[in-house]
């Protein structure tokens, strides 16, 4: 494009139409910015226009005036009406490309949770591990003679059946899957240096069909302490601990006199607090008591030096006396929403 060198009707219209043309050309915001520079900017032929007014004859100046000003206004009006166009589309397209489908298939993909069941033994764990205990694990497919024999049942001890025992094929193999926890107290016994502080959180099978209150794989936390002198009051001081780190300051342990091979004394395990969803109760827990002698004899110890307390306790129970939760079949059919309402913690 040439620069005016007067002004002219020529000169201002051709300058004029470019910049009409330039203007309904540009297609977007950058291009009408770089039209604005050429057209109407300080270097452009509309702004020379503007500077030759001063070798405009005096008596011609208002007419000459009149033609420029004119000229500027047309093309800024161009301007500005393409600009709103231009804004408004570019405003459109980023709508449209911005746009969520809010009728489109959710993600099937959700975050999982822990199991409670697996945060509760976690719990116990820390507790015992706070009090210098240490944390071990047993095998589920587990010896006859660790689950049975070592713990002082009797070959035709009423109590093998009476724990409604998985028998593992072939016979002579003699393999069960482990009624309780109570075999990692051998295991522990014989694996260890005495003195022996061991909890052991685990899966246990019995024979039982599964049904609001039953489950035959379930779990149980064992303790066993194996020291000089550890009295029952050891048993009872380190049951009220736990109880009370699991369950709050008001939590209460009672020990009721009853009968397993392994222990003597043996009792039954009961647990009280004020808040439990039927209100303030003692719900039976587990068992415990003194390690039997006979016990401590199979593992090689001699019970005139040392002596040791155990304990046991139900997993599942302990979840639905805290949380409220009534039915087992929630605990073991695996639906996230389940575990999913304990968050991180339980
Ligand atoms: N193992 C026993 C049961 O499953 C509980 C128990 C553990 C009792 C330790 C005494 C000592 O019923």
């Amino acid at each position: 494009m040439s620069d005016p060198t007067e002004i002219s009707e020529e000169a201002v219209s051709a300058a004029v139409t470019a910049a009409l043309t330039a203007i309904s050309a540009a297609a977007d915001s950058a291009a009408l910015r770089v039209v604005r520079t050429e057209h109407v900017g300080d270097a452009s032929p509309m702004a020379r226009l503007g500077g030759l007014m001063r070798t405009v004859p005096n008596d011609q100046k208002a007419a000459a005036g009149k033609l420029v000003g004119q000229a500027k206004g047309r093309v800024s009006q161009a301007l500005a009406a393409r600009e709103a166009e231009i804004g408004e589309a570019e405003a459109r397209a980023r709508l449209a490309a911005e746009t969520v489908d809010v009728t489109a298939a959710a993600s099937t993909w959700r975050p999982g949770a822990r199991h409670p069941l697996s945060l509760l033994q976690e719990r116990v764990a820390d507790v015992f591990v706070g009090m210098g205990w240490e944390v071990a694990e047993g095998p589920e497919l587990e010896g006859e003679w660790f689950n049975f024999d070592a713990l002082n049942f009797d070959e035709d001890h009423p109590a093998r059946a009476m724990q409604d025992t998985f028998f593992v094929d072939p016979p002579e193999a003699h393999l069960v899957l482990r009624t309780h926890t109570s075999p990692v107290q051998m295991r522990a016994l014989l694996s260890r240096e005495l003195p022996v502080y061991v909890v052991s959180p685990g899966r246990v099978f019995r024979t039982d069909e599964l049904d609001a209150t039953h489950t035959p794989v379930f779990h149980q936390i064992e303790g066993i302490a194996v020291d000089k002198g550890l009295t029952m009051a050891h048993l009872r001081g380190t049951l009220d601990h736990f109880v009370k780190a699991m369950f709050g300051p008001e939590a209460k342990v009672r020990l009721r006199p009853n009968y397993f091979p392994f222990t003597e004394p043996s009792a039954e395990l009961d647990l009280w607090h004020p808040t439990f969803k039927d209100g303030a109760r003692w719900i039976e827990w587990g068992g415990c008591g003194m390690v039997n002698a006979n016990v401590l004899r199979s593992a090689g110890i001699d019970p005139e030096v040392y002596s040791g307390f155990a304990f046991g306790v139900g997993v599942e129970r302990a979840l639905m006396f805290r949380n409220d939760v009534k039915d087992m079949h929630d605990m073991v059919e695996g639906d996230v929403r389940f575990s999913q309402q304990y968050g991180m913690s339980v």
